[in-house]
């Protein structure tokens, strides 16, 4: 008999492996972690969990469609997250090929091979769900201050990574309405917590800080985003995969407006708190600070009305800012082990390079 299970593409990134911690923790489904290793890709990230005789890893890749037709025939998938992808707004406008590839065609492929195998079987018809995980990128940015994005929002993205996302969440719509297949479309804000990939803003400005070296501050440092932590983010992922209802789509949001100013500013306080001797001639965390050159079209602000989520399916973060960043920056401080080896694995040229 074939093994029943949950598969979990992109399982070894930041928010993929929390999600994994939480089926295994909280669930009682089987689940197989579908992963390529990209260099954002760390199998050390579900270390917590690998020993359960309910977790396997399988590294494949979500641009060749045959690797994901073996793992099809050999279980019986009741349900699909679908978090692989290429993620960095910054990679993405130096080398967008790959975002197509992976996010677009890669998403392809496996609506393709979830539609056949779907439409063959009769017996799991009935609760399958195909959860697609995506961003509120995709809705380009907002100008005015009591501006929401809800799940009416105009896609509007403005980046190759947001298109390549915007892109892939349209084929997903398509495949339900035109296929029938039964999927829901997840978009979230900003996420945070341990075992981020460095080159992102909270663990690049941790880890930059730490080391004694510029923090770096893309234009006046006024973007606003909304954070949302990220077991938050899992935990809202389930309760969709419970109670969502198929072909709609969830906004995710923290409820955490904030600047990216005042966001390094507070990693910066706490940091203060813990590492109270610099190794440099400064005397505070905050004179790390450096503005640099801005991305080119940053968006201005994202911010998130979840309020279908949580009207609907009694969903609210359990987490406020402040709890979610200590316990975030606590993470790094203890687990340099983990980061450390990444820190020279394919740098961002532009401000992701963190000097050992
Ligand atoms: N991090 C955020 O703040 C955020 C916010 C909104 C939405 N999202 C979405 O959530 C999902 C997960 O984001 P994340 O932050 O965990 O990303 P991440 O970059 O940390 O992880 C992505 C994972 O996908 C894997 N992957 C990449 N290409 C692949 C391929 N071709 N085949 C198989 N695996 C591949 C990588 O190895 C990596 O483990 C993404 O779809 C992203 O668009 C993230």
């Amino acid at each position: 008999m074939k093994n029943e299970c949950v598969l979990v593409t992109g399982g070894a990134g930041f928010i993929g492996s929390a999600l994994i911690r939480d089926l295994i923790n909280n669930t009682s489904y089987k689940v197989i972690n579908f992963d390529n290793l990209s260099y954002a890709g760390n199998e050390q990230s579900c270390n917590e969990i690998a020993t359960s005789e309910r977790y396997k890893f399988i590294k494949a890749d979500l641009r060749n469609r045959s690797s994901i037709e073996k793992i099809f025939e050999e279980n019986r998938i009741e349900m699909v997250f679908n978090l692989a992808a290429e993620t960095h707004v910054d990679r993405s406008i130096d080398n967008p090929n790959i975002f197509i590839e992976t996010n677009v065609l890669g998403t392809l492929n496996l609506l393709e091979v979830t539609r056949n195998n779907w439409l063959g079987s009769m017996q799991h018809k009935n609760n399958f769900k195909f959860i697609h995980i995506s961003t509120d990128e995709v809705y380009g940015d907002l100008r005015n201050k009591d501006e929401f994005f809800t799940e009416c929002s105009k896609y509007e993205p403005n980046s190759p990574y947001s298109a390549s996302k915007a892109s892939s969440d349209h084929l997903v719509r398509a495949w339900n309405r035109t296929y029938g297949l039964p999927t829901i479309t997840t978009n979230c804000s900003n996420n945070y917590g341990p075992y981020q990939y460095p080159e992102k803003l909270v663990p690049l400005t941790i880890l930059k800080a730490i080391k004694n070296q510029e923090i770096p501050i893309y234009g006046n440092g006024m973007q606003i985003r909304d954070w949302l932590y990220v077991e938050d983010h899992t935990n809202a992922l389930i309760e969709i995969s419970n109670k969502g209802i198929i072909g709609e789509t969830y906004v995710i949001g923290g409820n955490n407006e904030i600047t990216n100013i005042e966001l390094v500013n507070k990693i910066c306080e706490i940091l203060e708190i813990f590492i109270p001797d610099k190794k440099r001639s400064i005397s505070k965390f905050k004179d790390l600070i450096k503005f640099v050159e801005d991305r080119p079209g940053h968006d201005a602000r994202y911010a998130i009305d979840s309020s279908k989520l949580k009207n609907q399916l009694n969903w609210s973060p359990k987490y406020n800012f402040e709890t979610g960043l200590e316990r975030t920056v606590l993470w790094y401080l203890e687990n340099e082990d983990w980061w450390d080896p990444l820190l020279e694995i394919n740098p961002l040229k532009r401000i992701g390079v963190i000097n050992k």
